[in-house]
């Protein structure tokens, strides 16, 4: 997709379609009063008809335009003037490519970056757009045997800026957003896989694949010997009852100096978690195919990274395993030892993230990062605390806590800053080792957070939940591709 920013007059911009913006009661916007006035009042006309699409999101698609550089107007609904905020801005373009996705123009122009959108610049326009775009364009990769609707048109898409002044910027948040989805798009692949399909091989093998897509990365991927000879003994307990071999993949990205500290981003990848021992109930199990987003949107974030050549250091960890029943499973009860070599009581197989994660932390160590971040689906409850609305965002560093939340405000891809803590650490206490693995039902997300946070001492570390956040149910079951927005933007202004 070729994106770019213009400026000038809306009427002359050669384009296949269009998009223009059309207030409540009809109201014209910017670009709706040039096409009006050069259309003959056509506009006006259909608003004193009550034709127009005004509700956010309604759209009219007005073909075979004549005297004008557009070939389509596809008007679109923005509701009231005063209520334009990023959101809706985002709806309404989502909309318009909805509707344009049903034509069979290649290319667009967008006018409603031309408007007074509350909460933004023309860097966010542009990269809304852009993100908006890719996801218009999103395809999971289902394995329907039926034919496959036709593949989308449109080639260019361009926003149009009031100002010649703000085509910079705008252009810059189109790069930033065409980094953004196409990090998202991997993350999304990834995780919609079924887990007989995306197994910790083929997770392994899509890293391999990236390090052959940009000679910036270097990828190395482990297998059960090596991980053996870590003496990564929590990580194996989890993948103990599994037929499919565990990886661990490291990837590491170049983009500045050799002596700068790289920032470490650790993804849990379950590629599918049935509990183990402590077996899941069957509702909605098929979802924990999900398990593995935090890895997946943590390679999502190197994609985008390397795509960006952003002027950085990043290590990308994932352990991957499956955690599965069977004869040769970790049993509840069961004292396994972490490569940091504290001891951990499992209780309970179910609490299998962190299992995984602790080990992943104590390795990145080697790397002297200045920062790590670790994703992943952690805990029912905390989709429980926060619903599906915000991940869970937890550290041992209030600065940092700080500037992701500043991250996913920014992105429009918001995390809530929750607490840790000894009182919540002391809820691990067990009689048979250094620490349990469960801490009851109370501050689940909490506790997970804090036995995490055992791992992680001299380190600036912080950790994000993303169970409520990391896929949709229901009939848009599918992963959303977050927190890749979030990590990219933190990444994009990380110094
Ligand atoms: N992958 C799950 C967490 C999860 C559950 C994410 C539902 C999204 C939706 C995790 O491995 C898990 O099973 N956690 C347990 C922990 C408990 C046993 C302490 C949970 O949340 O129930
Ligand atoms: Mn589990
Ligand atoms: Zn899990």
């Amino acid at each position: 997709m070729q994106l770019f920013a213009v400026s000038g007059s809306a009427v002359t911009q050669r384009t296949e379609c269009a998009i223009v913006g059309v207030f409540e009661k009809g109201e014209l916007s910017h670009a709706g009063h040039e096409f009006d006035g050069k259309l003959g009042g056509k506009l006006s006309r259909l608003a004193k008809h009550g034709d127009l699409p005004t509700k956010l999101g309604d759209v009219l698609l007005l073909p075979e335009q004549k005297g004008i550089g557009a070939e389509r107007l596809l008007l679109v609904g923005l509701g009231s003037k005063s209520g334009l905020g990023r959101k809706q801005y985002r709806r309404a373009l989502a909309a318009a490519l909805t509707a344009l996705g049903r034509t069979r123009a290649t290319s667009a122009v967008s006018f409603l970056s031309q408007e007074d959108v509350s909460g933004t610049d023309d860097y966010y326009l542009g990269r809304a757009a852009a993100e908006v775009v890719g996801a218009a364009q999103y395809r999971i990769p289902d394995l329907k045997t039926s034919k496959k609707p036709p593949k989308p048109t449109l080639q260019k898409f361009s926003i149009a800026v009031l100002e010649r002044s703000g085509k910079t910027a705008a252009q810059k948040g189109l790069d930033h957003g065409q980094g953004i989805f196409t990090g998202m798009t991997l993350t999304r692949d990834l995780a919609n896989l079924p887990g007989n399909v995306c197994t910790p091989t083929y997770l392994a093998n899509a890293a391999k694949e990236l390090g052959r897509q940009y000679r910036s990365l270097k990828v190395q991927v482990f297998g059960e010997p090596e991980i053996r000879k870590l003496k990564m003994g929590s990580f194996l307990s989890v993948t103990a009852g599994s037929d499919e071999p565990a990886k661990l993949i490291v990837i590491e990205y170049r983009g500045a100096d050799r002596n700068k500290a790289p920032v470490a981003l650790v993804g849990k990848g379950i590629t599918f978690d049935t509990g183990g021992i402590s077996l899941k109930q069957p509702p909605a199990m098929d979802e924990m195919k999900f398990d593995m987003t935090g890895a997946a949107s943590v390679l999502g974030t190197l994609k985008a990274v390397a795509e960006l050549k952003l002027p950085i250091n990043l290590v990308v960890v994932v352990p991957t395993c499956e955690n599965m029943p069977s004869g040769s499973a970790t049993k509840p009860g069961d004292v396994v030892t972490s490569m940091s070599g504290q001891t951990i009581e499992v209780l309970n197989t179910d609490a299998e993230g962190r299992l995984i994660l602790c080990d992943a932390l104590t390795y990145v160590r080697r790397f002297k990062p200045a920062t790590v971040i670790d994703v992943a689906t952690l805990t029912g409850a905390c989709v429980i605390a926060l619903g599906s609305h915000l991940s869970g965002l937890f550290s041992n560093d209030d600065e940092l806590a700080v500037s992701l939340n500043a991250a996913g405000l920014r992105a429009d891809d918001r995390a809530w800053h929750m607490p840790i803590g000894e009182e919540y650490a002391d809820q691990l206490k067990s009689n048979f080792a250094d620490m349990a693995n469960v801490a009851g039902r109370e501050g689940g997300a909490i506790t997970a957070a804090s036995f995490l946070s055992k791992f992680t001492q001299g380190l600036k570390w912080a950790h994000l939940d993303i169970a409520g956040t990391a896929w949709l149910s229901g009939s848009q079951k599918g992963c959303t591709g977050r927190p890749v927005p979030l990590l990219v933007d933190y990444l994009l202004n990380y110094r």
